[in-house]
């Protein structure tokens, strides 16, 4: 048996360890975090995140060989593999502002393990950690005086929320990064011996520390800059006449681009992309490329005008104000399927409209607490109402802000009925029947696509 544990039980540490126990029931895996109220969720039938087969997974080893503790210390003492997955924010102060990542709960961490340790171990990085941090990571951990080795492998995650269960299970690779020494080897191997239970060998790669701390932060650069070339284009189709989804389409079927993360949108979200982003410009930055930096920067810097693009829209079709109007706005989550509202287009919307003075009433199936939270003194300006047909009811507009299924089965002919009118809806995802929409009355805008309206001058 191996003692394997996670240190930090939020959105990557608690699913992951949930699906590696229930693969290996020869080992126990036991994820520790200092907020008490997440490890008691996390044993209750309240998960304390929402996602898809979640609840399945843990319920099929919690209390057999998967445990949750606040107990950090004796939990390090007797573990054999800690992964870290403490959370790794955009750093609000000093050098490195608004860029670099803030490391001070890793370093906290890996001072706590080597204090708690009476036998050599191995560290997985399973937090998203700026290239060559294992480097500072083995000087703490392996500057002690009881002699402990400690070999650091990095084990970057590439779990998307609302599919986390869907892509551990099969996913398209696990990337193990460790030194070239033989402890170092051993430790890799020893982390590919876990995963080999449920992940075909051929889609368990193994590379350098810095090959593989670096692959993380790119391949979340590449996926935000395919979301914003396309939400750029859409900003050229909306002026010439051209239908963005046409265009996905047809650029998409060429094997060389491939048709996924092409979905134009209000802009992507998520607590990863702009942070991992920000990291890998400041990583430029420190090097003195500065041309890669501002290359990379700019996906950040489109992301940020599809947004402000799509409340600009909404303002000037709405006759230049929406002061006292009451807007519905349909999804506060980055994304379907999850209750994570950390960098929602939603809320920036909502943040933009409440400045123009909009009355607004938000919606969403799973995530009106993280909204209300993550919107801080704003959230007293805005509605909360988990009903859609509620929320819409005497709306001048709706917007839809999260592509969750069930706003595109809406009756929205008794929606078009409750409204004030001329009514207008805004999708910001691009999912609804636009022009049965327009048929039923509703003015119709739409990302990368021409506007439907009507002329209500005689
Ligand atoms: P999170 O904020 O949901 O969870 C981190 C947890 O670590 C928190 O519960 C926090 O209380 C705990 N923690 C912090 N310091 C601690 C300490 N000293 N001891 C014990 N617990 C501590 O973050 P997350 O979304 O799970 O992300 C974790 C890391 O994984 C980040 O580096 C992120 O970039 C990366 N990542 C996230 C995703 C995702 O979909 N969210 C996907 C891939 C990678
Ligand atoms: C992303 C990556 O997909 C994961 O591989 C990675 O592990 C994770 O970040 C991370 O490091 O945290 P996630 O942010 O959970 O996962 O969700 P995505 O599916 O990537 O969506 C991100 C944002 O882009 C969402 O707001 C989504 O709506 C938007 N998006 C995505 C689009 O607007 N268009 C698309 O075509 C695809």
């Amino acid at each position: 048996m191996t003692n394997i544990l996670c240190i930090g039980a939020g959105y990557v540490g608690g699913p992951t360890m949930a699906v590696i126990a229930s693969h290996c029931p020869q080992h126990r895996v036991v994820v520790v975090d200092i907020n008490e109220a997440r490890i008691n969720a996390w044993q209750s039938d309240q998960l304390p995140i929402y996602e898809p087969g979640l609840g399945e997974v843990v319920r099929s080893a919690l209390g057999r060989n998967l445990f949750f503790s606040t107990d950090v210390n004796r939990n390090i003492a007797e573990a054999d593999i800690i992964f870290v997955s403490v959370n790794t924010p955009t750093k609000s102060f000093g050098q490195g502002a608004g860029r670099a990542a803030d490391l001070q709960y890793w370093e906290k961490t890996a001072r706590q393990i080597v204090e708690n340790s009476t036998s050599s171990k191995v560290v997985v990085e399973k937090s998203t950690l700026p290239v060559r941090t294992a480097e500072a990571m083995e000087q703490i951990l392996n500057y002690n005086s009881a002699g402990l080795h400690f070999d650091i492998v990095s084990n970057p995650e590439f779990l998307a929320e609302g599919t986390a269960i869907q892509d551990m299970q099969h996913p398209d690779r696990v990337l193990i990064g460790g030194k070239d020494s033989p402890t170092g080897q051993q430790a890799v191997q020893s982390i590919v011996d876990i995963y080999a239970h449920w992940v075909p060998r051929e889609r368990i790669i193994t590379t350098n520390l810095w090959s593989s701390e670096l692959s993380k932060l790119a391949a979340n650069a590449f996926l935000a800059q395919r979301v914003s070339s396309i939400n750029a284009i859409s900003a050229l189709c909306e002026k010439t006449g051209a239908d963005v989804n046409e265009v996905s389409h047809a650029i998409g079927l060429d094997n060389r681009i491939g048709r996924h993360f092409l979905k134009a949108s209000v802009g992507f979200g998520g607590s990863c992309f702009r942070k991992d982003i920000l990291n890998l410009v400041y990583l430029c930055e420190y090097y003195g490329l500065s041309e890669v930096a501002n290359y990379w920067e700019q996906v950040i810097k489109m992301n940020e005008h599809q947004q402000m693009r799509f409340v600009s829209n909404m303002v000037s079709s709405m006759f230049n104000t929406v002061a006292g109007k009451r807007i519905a706005l349909f999804g506060a989550a980055f994304k379907a399927n999850t209750s994570d509202t950390r960098e929602s287009p939603a809320l920036a919307v909502c943040r933009s409209l409440l400045e123009e003075r909009a009355n607004i009433v938000l919606t969403d199936p799973h995530a009106l607490d993280n909204a209300r939270t993550d919107l801080g003194g704003a959230a007293k300006l805005v509605c909360f109402e988990p009903d859609p047909y509620a929320a819409a009811k005497d709306a001048h507009a709706i917007a839809i802000l999260t592509d969750w299924a069930q706003y595109v089965d809406l009756d929205y002919e008794a929606i078009y009925e409750s409204m004030v009118k001329p009514a207008f809806i805004f999708d910001g995802r691009n999912i609804l029947d636009h022009k049965k929409l327009h048929s039923i009355g509703f003015n119709v805008y739409a990302i990368g696509k021409p506007p439907l309206t009507h002329n209500h001058v005689s």
